[in-house]
């Protein structure tokens, strides 16, 4: 029999052990080994026994878990950094194998934490930390390791495409739709994480340190959110043929540089992730033998996120009565310079309101043309007191470029408001 010590029983951790009991024989004859929880952390009791776990396998103290040599692996669902981190550092010293949800930390941490489990020869998985239940972390190691990935794009937080979603299929309020998605038991205890897109940030820097072999933090990943986008964003967005997302994305040049960055995006309609709806996450991968590929499934929720925690404890299972451990560790065994944002080169979708006279668009296209901003679209429509909306596509620039022109854009008195800049991405796609 196998014992796991399982850190907080809130929406994931009460998903793991139903998951335990509901599949049990299942579970047993996949990992070979009875798996049964010994012992659960939990501040809040009555979630455990809600759940009919016994009072005396309760406990407010770490220590219970830490220094019990029954357990061989601790699971790890309370989140945040602290005291998330010091408990999952002890017991990796304590040689107890790690599985964790907590993108939070490993974004951050990520480093001392695969050091720590290489030194003491632990296991450390955590397929959870990104997409939910949609296993990308051991596919991206293990099955495509062959590959040179040249990029991975993502819709990896569940609220903010649940959000979009109705906002652009039911014009629901964002406010309204935000509710439902923390009622749902998407949304991280503070929602701001993911309307900002942090939590996403979170995602892609685990799945871009994965990918090109360097380490990548939440420091260096460029984010904007969702809450500056408007209904008229998605309507606009639906007349040119595109849907709006928020997209993770993380590409590797041709010198070696990455490019990592969250922010919303104008996603042709017919590109594979445009279809990825409500709360479902996508991970969209190329690599040079494996070409295109795209891993789906629901990203966030209680059932989902056990499941992809329970295939980790699983592989532990099978490691320990194997006595091995095959998959691979850590590869960020390369350092990659960052590429800022400035020198990000793409379309943008830009809404401004401007004064609806003569010479306007001239003046207004003679601002981008002195800073390289090339125009390929324009749409115009005016409203009864002498103003319009103007609503751009530019050709591929420099972020920087359309950066200066904007700025003196501002200052104009015909631009009475800049509304949105929005990025466009997979518009360079290859067709098969
Ligand atoms: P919850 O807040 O629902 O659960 C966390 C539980 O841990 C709560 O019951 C909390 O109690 C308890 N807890 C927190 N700190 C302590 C502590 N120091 N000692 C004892 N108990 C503690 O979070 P989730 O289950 O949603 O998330 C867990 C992890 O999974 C996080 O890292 C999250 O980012 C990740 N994750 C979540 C997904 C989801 O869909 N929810 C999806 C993918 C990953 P109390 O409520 O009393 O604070
Ligand atoms: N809050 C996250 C989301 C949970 O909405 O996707 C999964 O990490």
């Amino acid at each position: 029999m196998i014992q796991i010590g399982l850190l907080g029983c809130g929406t994931v951790g009460s998903g793991v052990v139903k998951l335990l009991e509901k599949n049990a024989a299942t579970i047993a004859q996949r990992s070979g080994d009875e798996v049964v929880i010994r012992r659960v952390l939990e501040q809040d009791v009555d979630k455990c026994l809600a759940l009919g776990i016994e009072p005396d396998r309760i406990t407010s103290n770490f220590e219970d878990i830490v220094n019990d040599p029954e357990i061989d692996i601790v699971v790890e669902l309370i989140g945040g950094i602290e005291p998330a981190s010091t408990y999952i550092l002890e017991a990796m010293c304590q040689g107890k194998h790690v599985v964790t949800a907590n993108k939070d930390l490993i974004a951050v941490n990520g480093q001392a934490l695969f050091e720590t489990a290489e030194k003491h020869q632990v296991d450390f998985y955590f397929e959870a930390s990104v997409g939910g239940g949609i296993p990308i972390v051991y596919p991206l190691k293990q099955s495509l390791a062959g590959n040179q990935i040249q990029q991975v794009i993502g819709i990896l937080n569940g609220t903010t495409n649940y959000i979009l979603t109705k906002m652009s299929r039911q014009g629901l309020d964002y406010q309204q739709v935000l509710e439902e998605a923390q009622a749902l038991g998407y949304a991280e205890a503070d929602p701001a994480s993911d309307v900002s897109g942090l939590d996403a940030a979170r995602k892609i820097a685990i799945l871009s340190s994965i990918a090109f072999n360097s380490r990548v933090t939440l420091d260096d990943v460029y984010v904007e959110g969702i809450t500056g986008i408007t209904a008229e964003d998605i309507r606009y967005a639906h007349e040119l043929g595109f849907v709006i997302k928020l997209l993770a994305i993380a590409k590797e040049n041709e010198w070696g540089q990455i490019q990592v960055r969250v922010h919303p995006a104008f996603l042709p309609a017919n590109h594979p992730l445009a279809a990825v709806n409500d709360v479902f996450n996508a991970v969209y991968v190329q690599g040079d033998a494996v070409g295109e590929i795209m891993h789906f499934g629901r990203g966030a929720g209680q059932m989902p996120t056990a499941s992809a925690v329970v295939g980790d404890v699983i592989e532990i299972v099978r490691n320990l009565n194997h006595h091995t451990n095959a998959r691979i560790g850590c590869t960020c065994y390369e350092q990659k310079p960052i590429v800022s944002i400035n020198e990000l080169e793409v379309e943008y979708y830009i809404r401004m309101r401007v004064t609806d006279r003569p010479g306007v668009l001239a003046g207004i296209a003679g601002v981008f043309g002195n800073n390289n901003v090339s125009i390929a679209t324009v749409l115009q429509k005016s409203s009864d007191d002498n103003m319009a909306e103007l609503i751009m596509i530019t050709h591929r620039v420099r972020e920087k470029s359309l950066r200066d022109a904007l700025a003196v854009l501002s200052g104009m008195s015909i631009v009475s408001q800049i509304n949105s800049v929005i990025r466009l991405e997979g518009t360079q796609r290859e067709t098969v």
